[in-house]
């Protein structure tokens, strides 16, 4: 029995420090970790809300107090090593505001799953993931390249000196999750990425990373570390477990850059027609939508939508992370009006010309 008490008063709830969530928006996938999709309702704005949006947590939210914050960086290469806090990264760096969409490289496992086979969700509770781990939201922070450039200058240099990729920028959270974004990528000045410190004008909460969080415009959102807490540069991406074993193509390369994507996020049938919105994003390339058809026939004709280009906020952007939404109205043929049900397919196509695929690639 004294053994029995000793276990119990040893046991600890370590999610018993949860945040509230507001429960009504998402579509809960796990509890502990807690992983949601935000509802299709929600979706449906420019911008979505911070308490909507998303969650993919891989362990319990750390409660950070802002002001002993600090973040380590350092170098896997020499003995480099400094400590940031979130003042002297606000003073330190100008201040920059992103439209940008956040995605899970896992959003739409289960219609990847419905067109290519198994998948690496495939009897996972990712399994079902329908469309909603993405959300557009307004980000604001200092910009990843001036930081890295103003501590690794050297580094920075060589990678933009050189064809090939030097460096990999590793990322670790409080709660331990680490991963890794090539160098190269986040000094692209077109992909303005972040140290987000806000989300829609507010301080992030904490399921979202609060104090502070990488965004990386057009990267997997596993890239986006949250609770950031330290930073290091090497010459190989990290060897996290998350990062080795995790978020990987078919051919064990790392998901970066996530493809071109739109999404039918609801349909209303009347006599006349169908009409559908959506919403279309260019992913990691940073074009823009240039247009997005939809068909009632399998993809034989298309019609063009209608975008809503006249929502897109100004920022500080030097390329197109968010997402355009579209409306789109399939007028019906006499033969189709009548009860049978009727299946609308989007395909978008960017300022690059890049056309989304009929089904998702499959990456061998
Ligand atoms: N960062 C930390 N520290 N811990 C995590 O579990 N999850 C990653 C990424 N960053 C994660 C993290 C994954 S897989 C995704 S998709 C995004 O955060 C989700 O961000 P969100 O929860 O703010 O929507």
């Amino acid at each position: 029995t004294n053994y029995d008490e000793m276990v119990t008063q040893e046991t600890v709830d370590i999610y018993e420090n949860e945040p509230k969530r507001k429960l009504e928006y998402h579509k809960t996938l796990a509890q502990q970790p807690f992983e949601s999709e935000t509802i299709s309702e929600e979706l449906s704005s420019y911008v979505v809300k911070n308490e909507a949006l998303y969650v993919r947590n891989h362990a319990p939210v750390p409660r950070i107090d802002l002001e002993d914050h600090s973040i380590n960086f350092s170098s896997q290469i020499d003995d480099k090593m400094s400590n940031l806090s979130i003042e002297d990264l606000t003073q330190g760096f100008k201040t920059q505001c992103i439209y940008s969409v956040l995605q899970c490289a896992g959003n739409r496992a289960s219609h990847d799953q419905a067109s290519n086979g198994v998948n690496g969700f495939t009897g996972t509770s990712g399994e079902n993931i329908g469309v909603g781990m993405m959300g557009n939201i307004k980000w604001s922070g200092v910009s990843a390249a001036d930081v890295l450039q103003s501590i690794y200058p050297r580094e920075c240099l060589e990678e933009l000196l050189q064809e090939e990729e030097l460096y990999h920028v590793n990322f670790v959270g409080a709660d331990e999750y680490e991963t890794s974004t090539p160098l190269s990528y986040i000094l692209d000045p077109l992909n303005d990425c972040l140290f987000a410190m806000k989300m829609n004008d507010v301080a992030l909460t904490p399921d979202h990373g609060y104090p502070i969080r990488v965004l990386l415009p057009g990267v997997a959102g596993a890239r986006c570390v949250k609770w950031l807490e330290s930073v290091s540069i090497s010459k190989k991406p990290s060897k996290s477990p998350w990062n080795r074993h995790y978020y990987l193509r078919k051919d064990g390369s790392h998901i970066q850059q996530l493809p071109l994507q739109s999404i039918l996020l609801s349909g209303n049938r009347t006599e006349l027609g169908v009409s559908v919105e959506g919403v279309a994003y260019s992913g990691g390339s940073s074009a823009y939508i240039e247009k997005v058809v939809v068909s009632v026939d399998g993809g034989v004709t298309w019609l063009p939508s209608e975008l809503r280009r006249d929502e897109i906020q100004n920022d500080d952007s030097h390329g197109f992370h968010g997402w355009v939404r579209f409306v789109g109205f399939i007028p019906l043929a006499e033969k189709l009006a009548g009860d049978m049900d009727i299946e609308v397919i989007c395909r978008a196509i960017d300022s690059d010309g890049t056309t989304q695929p009929e089904v998702s690639l499959q990456q061998h």
